[in-house]
Order: C-alpha cells, then sequence, then structure tokens
C-alpha cells in the first residue's frame, strides 16, 4: 500500500511523491500581472512537494476576476512563468498551471482596460469582492456570451495551454468549481441558455468538455488534469442536481485519459469521495487534510494523492517535515492576499 511519500505518475507527470501543493491565489503578480523574482522564490521554497498546482492564472483578459492575479496571455507573462518553472524544475520539482477563467466573479477594478466579464447568461453573483481601487465592490453584471464568444474562449483556454507547456510547465489544471466560468455552464442556477450550451444536461456540460477537447489536443491528455467540487455553492453557486451533473462529467471525461481529476470533498452534501471513485484515473483528493489523514485516505484507496493548501502557506517544507514529523507552523490568515513579501517567503 503506498503511503504519501512514495511517488506517483499521473499520466505523462513522474512525480516523486503524493503531497501535492494545493492551487492558491496570492494576489502578488507584478504590474504586468506577470510574475516576479518574488514569485520565483515563493514557488521554488516549495519545490519538494510531489507537484505544484500554482495559483488561479487567467487564460484572457475578459477571465481574470480578483486584483493582482496572474495571467498566461502576454509574452512578459510567459517569460515570468518560465522562471518559475526552471526553478522549481532546478530543485527537481513538478508544476502544473490551473487555469482559472473567473466569468462573472469579476470586478472591472481588477481587470485590464477593454476587458469584458462574461457568463453563459446575465445573472449577476450575490456578493462582493475586493479591488484595490475602490475597496469591496459588488460582483459586476455580466454579458451573456454569444456563440462567438463561447467558440474565442475555448480557443483563450487552448492557447493558454500550450503557452503554458511553452513556459516549461508539466501540464495544465482546468479549474472547473468555486463558481468560476466553466462551473457556471454546468450550474443550473448560473446557466439559463436556451441554445446547445444550456438547458439539458447534455448541453450544460457542452463548453467544458470543448474546453478540455482543446486542450488535451493541444497539450496531450496525459498533461492535463481537472479540479471539481461537486455542491460547492462558493461564489453564489447553485445547481439544481450536482451530483447527476458531476456523475456525467466524469462518465464522459473518463476515455479521454486525463492525467488526474482534482477533488474538493464536501463535509456535508454531495459524497464527493464516492463520486471520485468513479473517475478512471489517479485521483487527488483535498480539504483538511494531514498527514495522517492523507495516509488513511490512500489506505482506504479513496485517493492516489492528496493537495495541501493552508498548511503549504506556511510551511515550505512541508514534505520534510513530515517526513521528521515536526509541528507544522500556522499561516498568518491577514497576509493571504496582500502585495510584499511578508506572509509569502518569509516562512
Ligand atoms: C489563500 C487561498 C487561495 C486559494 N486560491 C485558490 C485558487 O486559486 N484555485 C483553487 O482551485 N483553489 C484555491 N484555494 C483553495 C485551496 O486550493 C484548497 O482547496 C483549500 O485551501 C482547502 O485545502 P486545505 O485544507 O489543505 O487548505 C485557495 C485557498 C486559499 C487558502
Amino acid at each position: 500500500m503506498p503511503t504519501l511519500f512514495d511517488p506517483i505518475q499521473l499520466g505523462d507527470i513522474h512525480c516523486a511523491n503524493r503531497i501535492f501543493m494545493a492551487p492558491m491565489t496570492r494576489s502578488r503578480a507584478n504590474e504586468n500581472d506577470a510574475p516576479s523574482a518574488m514569485n520565483v522564490e515563493y514557488y521554488a521554497q516549495r519545490a519538494s512537494a510531489g507537484l505544484i498546482i500554482t495559483e488561479g492564472v487567467y487564460p484572457s483578459f475578459d477571465g481574470k476576476g480578483y486584483v493582482r492575479t496572474p495571467g498566461i496571455v502576454t509574452d512578459a507573462q510567459v517569460k515570468g512563468w518560465a522562471s518559475v518553472v526552471q526553478a522549481v524544475h532546478a530543485k527537481g520539482g513538478k508544476i502544473v498551471m490551473q487555469l482559472m477563467h473567473c466569468g462573472r466573479v469579476a470586478s472591472a477594478h481588477n481587470k485590464p482596460d477593454g476587458s469584458r466579464t462574461l457568463a453563459p447568461s446575465a445573472i449577476k453573483a450575490e456578493g462582493e469582492m475586493y479591488t484595490d481601487a475602490a475597496g469591496m465592490v459588488p460582483f459586476e453584471e455580466p454579458e451573456a456570451m454569444t456563440l462567438t464568444d463561447i467558440k474565442q474562449t475555448v480557443q483563450d483556454f487552448r492557447e493558454a495551454a500550450r503557452k503554458a507547456v511553452a513556459a516549461g510547465c508539466d501540464g495544465v489544471e482546468l479549474h472547473c468549481t468555486s463558481g468560476y466560468l466553466p462551473a457556471q455552464f454546468l450550474s443550473t442556477g448560473t446557466n439559463k441558455r436556451s441554445d446547445e450550451y444550456g438547458g439539458s444536461l447534455e448541453n450544460r456540460l457542452r463548453f467544458v468538455i470543448e474546453v478540455l477537447d482543446a486542450i488535451t489536443q493541444e497539450v496531450g491528455a496525459g498533461r492535463v488534469g481537472i479540479r471539481i467540487c461537486p455542491g460547492n455553492p462558493f461564489n453564489d453557486l447553485s445547481d439544481d442536481n450536482p451530483e447527476e451533473t458531476f456523475r456525467a462529467l466524469i462518465k464522459i471525461i473518463n476515455p479521454m485519459r486525463l492525467a488526474y481529476l482534482h477533488v474538493i470533498r464536501m463535509k456535508a452534501g454531495v459524497d464527493n469521495i464516492a463520486l471520485a471513485s468513479e473517475f478512471d484515473g489517479p485521483v487527488i483528493l483535498n480539504d483538511s487534510y494531514d498527514l495522517e489523514r492523507g495516509n488513511r485516505a490512500l489506505a482506504a484507496e479513496q485517493a492516489d494523492a492528496i493537495s495541501f493548501g493552508r498548511h503549504y502557506i506556511s510551511n515550505p517544507n512541508l514534505v520534510e517535515k513530515f517526513k521528521l514529523d515536526q509541528e507544522l507552523t500556522k499561516p498568518n490568515y491577514k497576509l493571504m492576499y496582500t502585495p510584499g513579501p511578508e506572509g509569502y517567503i518569509d516562512y
């Protein structure tokens, strides 16, 4: 029976251990939304993880939602990510880029001039988000995407995957939960379309499948993962039957032979661990694990690897600490999203 310290192959990606770093937005990109030397240092410090999944990275300017988040659109951004990847690889680590299109979870204050806020339907999310320019502001009212917008967005994901791998990334992960664009298409509360991208379950699945088809064609299925959390209500997301939606998604993606399925478990509602067992390939589980609980999930064959979020903020050497059974440092929550090195590269 493997433990978290054993290596694992995820599609084309060989990982030295099964202790992964979960994707975490830290709002510390530079003025061009590109990684800086500070970001290089942050990821290099965490390179002993079996796999680093980067913070959410926008695949197009329209896809940006949050303040000071990085993209993979411009040459400067590709160059910045290449420096990150080089530093991680130099220390023997592996890194995949999480592609995150926020859709309607956005504020114009946080986005480059001229970009749009798009969603399957013109339904504003309830809630607010932080901007440097105006503090907390309500979410933007999105434009309903035209068929041309949908085609373009699929193409944007394809290009982003190509650029991520060109920058040296070992793969990409499609962010398909937490109320962002792919999840907005899947869910009945956010998708009220009457064309082939809305209505029936088959139609609601179409956008995500087209994006996965595009990025797997571009970089190979063995370099593509997907992150889900059926039933996740974050960012005002709601679906009449998330279990049915995601069971259908898993059934469709099984023959694609993706590198992995990354699943956030839920404390109540949908049993995401049971759903994850319907995936034919490697499963990464997440949320509130520690070494012991992670090893138990592996022993129970619920997971092949575990991703750790908050522990990785404040324990860059998490693998070594787990090995030596050392006490973990707690993160400073006040410094999660603040610019600058404090609470970022000083743990
Ligand atoms: C500061 C912070 C930023 C996050 N940003 C992202 C993100 O960009 N993409 C994503 O999929 N999840 C994001 N998450 C969720 C984490 O990946 C993870 O699911 C969560 O922290 C639970 O895992 P944990 O209990 O090991 O911390 C974020 C979490 C935190 C704490």
